[in-house]
């Protein structure tokens, strides 16, 4: 049988579809498989199926030599060179639909914790210091009508506009790299990058990382933002300048901000514990148990449409290794 790597265990039902044709290999530790385990592991490999957080680089890849197919577990393509695998008719596929939602939600929460200070006051009343109802106690920021500026408007930006749009009646400014001729079907008005950091009271990022979002948002640009404004980002660390966003926070110009995602993940900033007004999640975007069970099940068919001679689904360099099977 042929052998299919998972970096990190995902939901059973993936898997079980897996064993029906292949010899699965489970990274069988809960930590992310370090890049030499992951040559090691992949050396004899018909397919891996990456975590968004593996890089599967050019080493990587040259090692591999028997692999047909990369199925991302995320809709996030950045941890792959996908030039070396389309010039070596390496087939590279990822998960994008199933965790628009989930992702958009966990944006959400995000925004809702940093403007309400539900983690400050989840704490504050854990360590009982909780002596009675204050006017002044926890002041947050309402949201409705307010203006929220999106940078990144694909399927999970539009996902939180309209949320905003229909929870909160707020209005919703967006900003892409790039014109998208997809027709929007939310209220929102594209911007300028400036304008967009001018006249946002709550700014969320969910844009890809590729060359040109990298550092996107860097001093210059908190300092265009308006005093006190709320600040998430749940799409890659690496968007955002984090000594820039570090600096902003010791000046007191934001009133808070909201990271899911991290520079150099795991291995965070650790500057960024000491403010409170800061909360962090562990990239969660995608993690609620019908997502990942959704996620499973696509990585496994990608793996085994593959395997069939057929092209899979969300092929990200179909274009020339694809076009001979369909
Ligand atoms: C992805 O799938 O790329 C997201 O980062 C998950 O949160």
């Amino acid at each position: 049988m042929e052998k299919v790597v998972i970096t990190r265990k995902i939901p059973e039902n993936g898997i079980e579809k897996l064993k029906e044709y292949f010899d699965v290999y489970i990274n069988p530790v809960e930590r992310n498989m370090t890049k030499d385990e992951i040559i090691d592991a992949a050396k004899d490999a018909y397919a891996i199926i990456p975590m968004v957080s593996d890089v599967i680089d050019q080493e990587v890849l040259q090692r591999a030599k028997s692999l047909k197919i990369i199925a991302n577990y995320g809709v996030g393509i950045n941890n792959v060179d996908i030039d070396f695998a389309t010039r070596n008719g390496i087939l590279f596929t990822n998960t994008p639909g199933v965790l628009t939602q989930s992702t958009a939600e966990l944006g959400w929460s995000l925004i809702m914790a940093c403007a309400r200070c539900i983690p400050q006051a989840d704490k504050f009343t854990k360590e009982g210091s909780f002596n009675g109802f204050s006017p002044t106690l926890m002041l947050g920021k309402e949201l409705y009508g307010k203006t929220l500026g999106i940078i990144g408007m694909g399927k999970i930006g539009s996902s939180i506009a309209r949320i905003a749009n229909f929870g909160f009646n707020m209005n919703v400014v967006y900003y892409n790299r790039h014109e998208s001729d997809k027709q929007l079907l939310v209220d929102a008005k594209k911007v300028q990058l400036d304008e967009l950091l001018n006249i946002s009271d709550v700014i969320i990022i969910s844009a890809p990382l590729n060359s040109e979002s990298r550092y996107l948002i860097s001093k210059k640009e908190f300092d265009k933002m308006k005093k006190d404004v709320v600040f998430v980002n749940i799409a890659r660390g690496e968007i955002v300048d984090t000594n820039a966003l570090i600096n902003t926070l010791k000046e007191g110009r934001l009133f808070s901000c909201g990271l899911d995602v991290y520079e150099n993940e795991p291995n965070f900033d650790k500057r960024l514990l000491e403010f409170d007004n800061c909360v962090m999640l562990p990239h969660i975007g995608s993690a609620t148990i019908q997502t990942r069970e959704r996620m499973s099940e696509i990585v496994a068919d990608n793996v085994i449409a593959v395997y069939k001679g057929q092209c899979p689904d969300f092929v990200v360099n179909g274009d020339k290794l694809c076009s001979a099977k369909k």
